[in-house]
């Protein structure tokens, strides 16, 4: 199903998180990938993956909001019962 119901969350929730998390370790792997192995001064290649980095990065930030308005217009599954909250 595509939208949440009280008891699961739906297929766009999931979606939207995994691909979230996909893009937020891709993001970090440009980065050292940047900082570890490409040399300063071939600014062609340091460019290149820098701004791989940031598309990455700026769309963690757009799915960042996706994630926001489809948790404000969807209902929140509960926690299963045996899933005390902290206290
Ligand atoms: C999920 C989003 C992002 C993550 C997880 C992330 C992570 C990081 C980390 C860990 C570093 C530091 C690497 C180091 O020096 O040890 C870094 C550097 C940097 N980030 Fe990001 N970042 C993100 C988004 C962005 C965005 C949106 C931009 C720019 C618009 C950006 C621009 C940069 C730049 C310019 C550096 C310096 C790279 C260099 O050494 O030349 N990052 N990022």
């Amino acid at each position: 199903m595509i939208k949440n119901t009280e008891l699961t969350y739906g297929s766009v929730a999931k979606w939207l998180h995994w691909i979230t998390a996909l893009l937020f370790l891709l993001a970090y792997i440009f980065v050292y990938y940047l900082v570890w192995f490409v040399d300063h001064d071939d600014r062609q290649t340091y460019s290149f993956v820098q701004s791989f980095h940031k598309a990455i990065g700026f769309s963690v930030l757009i799915f960042f909001f996706l994630r926001v308005y489809w948790r404000a217009v969807n209902p929140k599954p509960k926690l299963p019962d045996h899933m005390p909250w902290c206290n």
